[in-house]
């Protein structure tokens, strides 16, 4: 059963299509948002020799040109220099503004090609295919596109929203359970940030959704898509309610910069483990019950997600240190911080003004230095 969510955001509506074997169907999905009958694929080494060929024949099926640009797999594509590789390529296609470029691959291919589409002759219409769990129910949806500098990640970017996002659960029968797990920690999110009911059914189907069993997964996918959806609608630009989407994000971030952002610590992994501490946070502040965070790190762990920052590294953290990257994350509005903490499970918050000594104090008691 194919489900379909709708992005309402007036001339920049889209919509979501979830279900199995949508590959095969993209030529015709994607034919009605072409003008001159050309799509250029985005896609990284490892996504394209899995699933290319089976995109190209559907494209080329609807009697759509699909000439490909494929790039290395792995964060590090997502830079200056991968970009500036990426739109010299496209250029050397001829690519111009009636055509559409397909970002076909993880949510680095996405964040890559989506701003490679908002820049390109000043913007080209752009479809999502996302083949990782992470992008088809968090990156591929609400328009979010950048690129990482040595300074952090996403700092350089655009809002520049799909005019199609195609899931298509079979893809991820490929994708190794280390990233649909860290995938889960974004299906989680979720539950935690705003949909106690989601979580409650998360805690009894992990099992189910992790081993891709195709009702659980794409109720799991469908659900997160349609809370993304709701809170994009509300607040494309994150003035506000969005914010919410960052839960576990700024504990999260500072591990990721300490870790090198890499295969020591895939970025979903670092959001279970910081929303395990956002929970634990909040309880040590008086905020939400211990018994909630309980629960949370519970369900997390249950993914066999990281939860603790002694399960992310043998060697302790400096709690300084950790607040100091917290300090550049760009939520932190004039040198305060900013977090996404809980009254409860399904009930975050945007909390703005954190002391930074209570962040350092808590982290101590959790085995940083
Ligand atoms: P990724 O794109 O690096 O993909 C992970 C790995 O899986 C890669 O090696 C890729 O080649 C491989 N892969 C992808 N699909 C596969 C498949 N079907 N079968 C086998 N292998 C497959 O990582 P990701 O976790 O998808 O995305 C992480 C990125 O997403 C980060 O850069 C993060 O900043 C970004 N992100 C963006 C947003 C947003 O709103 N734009 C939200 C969350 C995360
Ligand atoms: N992943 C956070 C957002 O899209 O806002």
């Amino acid at each position: 059963m194919t489900r379909t969510v709708p992005v309402g955001l007036g001339d920049r509506a889209y919509e979501v299509v979830i279900g199995r074997g949508l590959l095969d169907t993209a030529g015709a999905r994607i034919a009605p948002f072409l003008k001159n009958g050309r799509a250029a694929i985005v896609s990284d080494e490892t996504v394209w020799a899995l699933h290319g060929p089976r995109l190209t024949a559907a494209l080329e099926a609807a009697g759509i040109a699909c000439p490909a640009v494929i790039v290395p797999p792995g964060e590090q594509t997502k830079s200056f220099a991968g970009l500036a590789d990426l739109s010299d390529r496209l250029l050397a296609l001829e690519l111009d503004r009636g055509d559409l470029i397909v970002a076909f691959g993880g949510g680095v291919v996405g964040d890559l090609a989506g701003f490679a589409a908002a820049i390109y002759k000043r913007g080209v219409d752009f479809v999502q295919i996302p083949t990782t769990l992470l992008a088809q129910v968090d990156s591929s949806v609400g328009g979010k596109t950048a690129i990482d500098t040595p300074r952090g990640k996403n700092l350089i970017g655009a809002f520049h929203q799909p005019r199609l996002v195609l899931a298509d659960l079979d893809v991820l029968a490929t994708l190794p359970a280390r990233e649909m797990r860290a995938g889960y920690a974004e299906v989680i999110k979720y539950g935690l940030l705003g949909d106690f009911a989601f979580f409650e059914w998360l805690e009894a189907h992990a099992g189910q959704v992790l081993s891709r069993e195709p009702e659980a997964l794409a109720h799991a996918v469908a659900r997160s898509v349609e809370m993304k959806a709701e809170i994009v609608i509300e607040d494309e630009k994150e003035a506000g309610r969005r914010a919410l989407l960052n839960l576990g994000h700024t504990f999260g971030h500072a591990l990721e910069a300490e870790t090198g952002y890499g295969e020591a610590l895939l970025h979903g992994e670092a959001v279970a483990a910081g929303s395990a501490l956002a929970f634990r946070f909040s309880a040590s502040q008086g905020l939400c019950e211990a018994q909630d965070a309980r629960r949370a790190e519970a369900a997390i762990a249950a993914a066999g997600l990281p939860t603790r920052m002694s399960e992310v590294t043998a060697k302790p953290f400096d709690a300084r240190t950790l607040v100091r990257h917290m300090g550049q994350d760009k939520k932190a509005e004039g040198g305060r911080l900013t977090f996404i903490l809980a009254r409860a499970l399904g009930d975050a918050f945007v909390a703005k003004n954190v002391d930074a000594a209570a962040v350092t104090a808590f982290l101590q008691t959790e085995g940083a230095l």
